[in-house]
């Protein structure tokens, strides 16, 4: 295999395999593909002996990636039987299933794709928002019943309303271009100053937005703020005859205080999304007080699930993994510090993991400077105790001083891993 350079220099490098588990889309193949990565696929999630024994068949001595969803679980032991697994792309939102402080021992960098489906939660938050205002769904169940509840009461036009969102982040800064776009007036708490898309207008207090909005759509992270913070009392600060949306994390609201507010008539409705407690399986049954309240829309967190953001995922996980293997950059790892590395232009690159210990630069400048190459690039990024060093040299990767100075600075105790591309 070859790999053609920016200034038209090509040179060999040895073929790279990922083994892709669990049905990821075929957008990541494609960007394997790109990269000259030989993909190997299996259908379902593995155990880690298993996952050990598929690693461990793949031919050659060349680098491995693998790519799993949510559900194989990556332990320790992956790690030290593959010492060729370079890096672990996580094709989904969460990272709970692999032991990431082991990988990060281990250096194998693990990326995961946050954002992917930051669209699908926004669109379908806009929808509930007019579904809800035009009293859709309890509409639909009556027709479902046989009964015509043809009447324009209590359906209303989103046009020239307020939507208050909570937590200004990738979603919700998302909706509000979309809301605004549709007439809405968008008001906006955060605990961090965002600045404001469009016309949309950053509030002081969570309850000055409550006050404020027709409706209230949350979208914070699970935090230990975050957990409970619509309560009783924020849900009777809110609007009579407002609604609720609910698509970030189940822990945020309190159910109990929703239930009731909409048995009362404070509340005009509600889209939950998530729950305090979720089905773990599609065999589990779904609990929860808000069942048969036809004023609210349950969907069983689905927010984000999409066929575009699935293909969006293997594009950004595919990507990330290939960037990593070809070019050492690291941007959207979550257990290595975050480096940029821009496709090599000649020469060579070193990319070292590292203890973050006392004494580590030095030593590996020395080495380099022993060698009297030239140094065309350094980038150093360091996390609490672990640090990548990203050494471009003026020589080819061909040169035996390239390969002397990337063995040495492998042999040193701090070093995890080093590669030469
Ligand atoms: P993000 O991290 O981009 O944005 C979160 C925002 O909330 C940040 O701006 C942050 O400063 C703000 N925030 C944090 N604590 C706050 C507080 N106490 N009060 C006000 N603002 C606060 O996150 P993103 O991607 O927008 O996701 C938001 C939520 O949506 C997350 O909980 C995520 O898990 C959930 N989500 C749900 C999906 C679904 O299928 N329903 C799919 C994707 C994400």
């Amino acid at each position: 295999m070859t790999q053609r350079l920016a200034c038209g220099i090509v040179r060999a490098v040895s073929r790279a395999h990922v083994l892709l588990l669990e049905n990821i889309h075929v957008s990541a193949h494609e960007e394997f593909r790109r990269s000259e990565i030989t993909v190997h696929t299996h259908g379902g999630g593995m155990t880690d002996t298993r996952l050990i024994q598929a690693l461990q068949a793949l031919p050659g001595d060349a680098p491995l990636m693998v790519g799993i969803r949510s559900k194989t679980r990556v332990t320790a032991a992956v790690f030290e039987a593959v010492p060729r697994l370079v890096a672990l792309g996580a094709f989904c939102i969460g990272t709970d299933q692999i032991d990431l402080e082991a990988a990060r021992r281990a250096g194998v960098v693990v990326f995961n794709a946050p954002f992917s489906n930051t669209r699908s939660v926004a669109e379908l938050v806009l929808g509930e928002i007019i579904m809800l205002s035009r009293q859709i769904f309890p509409r639909s169940m009556a027709c479902h019943r046989g009964e015509w509840r043809k009447s324009a009461t209590g359906s209303h036009e989103v046009r020239g309303k307020t939507v208050g969102i909570v937590g200004y982040g990738h979603i919700g800064s998302q909706l509000s271009v979309l809301a605004e776009s549709l007439g809405l007036t968008v008001l906006y708490y955060d605990i961090i100053s965002k600045l404001p898309l469009g016309n949309a207008h950053p509030v002081d207090s969570l309850e000055a937005l409550l006050e404020a909005s027709d409706f209230v759509t949350l979208h914070v992270p699970d935090t230990e703020f975050t957990r409970g913070m619509i309560g009783a009392s924020e849900i009777r600060c809110m609007r009579k005859g407002a609604y609720l949306v609910n698509a970030s994390r189940g822990q945020v609201v309190d159910i109990p205080a929703l239930r009731a507010a909409l048995d009362d008539g404070h509340l005009a409705g509600a889209a939950i999304d998530v729950y305090p407690k979720e089905p773990k399986s599609l065999s589990e049954p779904f609990v929860s007080e808000l069942r048969g309240v036809e004023s609210v829309i349950l969907s069983p967190h689905i927010g984000g699930s999409t066929e575009e953001a699935q293909a969006n995922i293997g594009r950004e996980v595919g990507s990330a993994l290939s960037s990593y293997l070809l070019h050492g950059a690291t941007i959207g790892s979550v257990n290595i510090p975050n480096l940029e590395a821009p496709p090599i232009d000649g020469g060579c690159r070193i990319v070292n993991l590292h203890r973050n210990v006392p004494g580590v630069l030095s030593a590996v400048n020395r080495v380099v400077a022993e060698s009297e190459v030239n140094v065309t690039g350094q980038r150093l990024g360091t996390l609490a105790d672990v640090g990548l060093l990203i050494v471009d040299l003026a020589i080819d990767s061909s040169d035996p001083r390239a390969r002397a100075v990337s063995e040495a600075i492998a042999a040193l105790p701090t070093s995890l891993r080093t590669r030469i591309l």
